[in-house]
């Protein structure tokens, strides 16, 4: 009887069939497989996705497993190990954060859509799902992040240079820190230095994500951030009850306008599910944003409702993805955050040239 060879070029060519349904690319070509072994009848590889927070993950591994069992003759088994990597656009001139990937920022229209809570359960979920994060609490009006994350400690300076604190594997800074009791009467140069302070002057270290929460509305603060580091794309945190959306658009435009890819909106407070009969209410009318992100041609991430559990623990300073991560609005976040991932990985790919993909 004569044994079938089994190549690792038979094994590519059969993993050229599985795409990457954000990248619309094949595993192949984008270079996810990596550590490829074949041992008599069984192969085994690393699928290396783009984030860590991929929600197809386990589509993806089922069917590079087929794929592979399916046309590569004499395979009986094959093992899967899904990693992940988070990418890094190319850094433009500007890129001044030696070790941090992305620098996403979460804008709104108005103060107390939820943004904070939003950020905060952002770069929990991220790094739940393993990667390397950071939070910047840019609202210097109300910065709230510290006492969302339960991090009461203030960050030590060591050598001229800030060491973030860390709450929930996540590693913090505020504005709030270094503007002491008067963030009310920061303007403009101040606001410019004390932001510049708290990107340039913080020992982040390596970071797939640095999420950075911004101030409500549109000003000096966004301006300094773009001006300062190179940011792969900004979030719009809405609600449904936010009139036509028209202030949000107004930050959509601000971004579009400093060169910011938005990589989506978020519908916070969207609609209410009863505690007692586990009903849905859409108090506000929800779907406004939605409806916005398809008229406007922007990825729309997801909607999360309003629950008192969201507030509780934000209050307790212990983000409900990780007080109740099984609750309805816990994975309503989750969700959004993989959506948000996906958008990343897909404004990393876009700007980066084919042949640093297939080298
Ligand atoms: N989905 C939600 N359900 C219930 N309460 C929420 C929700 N999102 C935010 N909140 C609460 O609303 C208030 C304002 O939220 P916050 O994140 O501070 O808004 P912003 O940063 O936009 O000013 C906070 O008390 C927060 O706990
Ligand atoms: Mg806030």
């Amino acid at each position: 009887m004569t044994q079938t060879l089994i190549t690792e070029s038979k094994v590519l060519d059969a993993l050229r069939s599985v795409m990457d349904p954000d990248l619309k690319r094949d595993i192949v070509s984008l270079n996810f497989i990596r550590n490829m072994k074949i041992d008599g009848e069984t192969v085994s590889f690393d699928v290396n996705l783009t984030t860590p927070a991929c929600p197809v993950k386990e589509r993806l591994r089922e069917q590079s497993r087929q794929a592979v069992l399916s046309q590569v003759p004499g395979v009986k088994d094959v093992r899967v190990n899904m990693t992940a990597e988070v990418r890094r656009p190319p850094a433009p001139e500007t890129s001044r954060i030696k070790g941090v990937k992305n620098i996403v920022a979460v804008g709104s229209g108005k103060g107390g859509v939820g943004k904070s809570t939003v950020a905060t359960n952002i770069a929990v979920s991220l790094a739940k799902s393993g990667a390397s994060v950071g939070l910047l609490d840019a609202d210097i009006y109300g910065p709230s992040i510290p006492i969302m994350m339960a991090s009461s400690g203030e960050p030590e300076v060591k050598n001229q240079i800030i060491e973030p604190v860390t709450a929930h594997g996540v590693k913090l800074m505020s504005m709030g820190y270094l503007s002491g009791e008067m963030p009310l009467i920061w303007r403009g140069p101040m606001a410019h230095k004390a932001l510049q302070q708290s990107l340039l002057g913080v020992n982040w270290g390596e970071l797939d994500y640095l999420i950075v929460d911004l101030p409500p509305g549109t000003g000096d603060v966004h301006l300094t951030l773009v001006q300062t580091v190179p940011v792969t794309g900004a979030v719009i945190v809405s609600t449904p009850q936010d009139v036509g959306l028209q202030i949000s658009m107004k930050t959509l435009r601000m971004f579009q306008q400093t060169k910011v890819p938005v990589l989506g909106i978020v519908e916070n407070m969207s609609y209410y599910v009863c505690p007692h009969c586990g009903g849905r209410d859409d108090i506000f009318g929800h779907g406004g944003a939605k409806k916005a992100a398809e008229t406007l041609g922007i990825p729309f991430l997801g909607e999360i409702p309003l629950d008192p559990a969201i507030r509780k623990h934000s209050d307790t300073g212990r983000p409900v993805v990780l007080a109740e991560p099984e609750s309805a609005s816990a994975r309503a976040l989750l969700d959004m955050t993989g959506a948000l991932a996906q958008q990343i990985s897909i404004q990393a790919f876009r700007t980066i040239p084919l042949t640093i993909i297939e080298e």
